[in-house]
């Protein structure tokens, strides 16, 4: 049987990464941050000098993808976030990743895995889902300081514009859009701390898990 899945969607910078760290550790669960691979993608597309808007170029680079290349800082830059959501709306890319990411679920432990179609389309049978989403503004205040620390230079405007186009981007594609599954539990971090959002992302998944166990016939058991 499955182990216990825990799948986190949202937004561009919401704290879906922070709050599935902290659930990771908690639970003891190998984490897997999808969005690195569609962004392992577009850098290695780009990089390629492919057309990051042109599904043959883009599901070439999906297929080839290396994952020692998640290791790369430059997947963290602004440029590489966008290359990511312009290759992740093309059906050959996602294709390509489907089951490495399907594989990562279904391993014996369980696992806890982020990004956009996780309860949708990777984990649609996860026993814990969350959507994690907070204001334009503020995602964009995080995300700022975040390329700050890391060096990168550049004006919270234009972080607020990045986010607003990718959010219509991965909500509007065709392709797995960026949706709240039905049975996905809303956690808005707007106004919560790092720590607030932990604790608030622990009580909805200790919820789930004691659904989940009784469902399997176990005692339920804390972590
Ligand atoms: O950290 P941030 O939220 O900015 O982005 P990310 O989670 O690293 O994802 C980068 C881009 O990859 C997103 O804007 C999506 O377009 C795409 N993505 C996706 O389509 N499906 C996923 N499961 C994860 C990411």
């Amino acid at each position: 049987m499955a182990g216990f899945v825990i799948a986190v969607d949202g937004p561009a910078a919401s704290g879906k990464g922070t709050v599935s760290a902290g659930l990771a550790r908690l639970y003891d669960l190998p984490m897997l941050d999808t969005g690195l691979l569609y962004r392992a993608v577009g850098v290695a597309a780009a990089r390629a000098g492919g057309n990051l808007d042109d599904p043959a170029d883009a599901g070439a680079a999906a297929r080839a993808l290396d994952l020692e290349a998640l290791h790369d800082p430059a997947l963290r830059t602004r440029e590489a976030g966008e290359a990511a959501s312009r290759v992740a709306v093309h059906p050959e890319v996602r294709a390509a990743l489907l089951d490495l990411q399907r594989a990562f679920a279904a391993r014996g432990p369980g696992a806890v895995i982020d990004g956009r179609d996780i309860g949708t389309v990777i984990a649609p049978d996860a026993p814990a889902k969350l959507f994690v989403t907070a204001s334009p503004q503020v995602r964009a205040e995080r995300r700022w300081r975040q390329l700050l620390g890391q060096g990168e230079a550049v004006e919270y405007e234009a972080v607020l514009a990045d986010i607003r186009r990718r959010d219509e981007r991965d909500s509007g594609r065709a392709a797995a859009p960026l949706v709240r599954a039905a049975d996905a539990v809303l956690l808005d971090t707007s106004e919560m701390t790092i720590d607030e959002a932990a604790d608030a992302a622990r009580r909805i998944v200790e919820a789930a898990r004691a659904r989940w166990e009784t469902s399997r016939g176990a005692n339920p058991t804390t972590p």
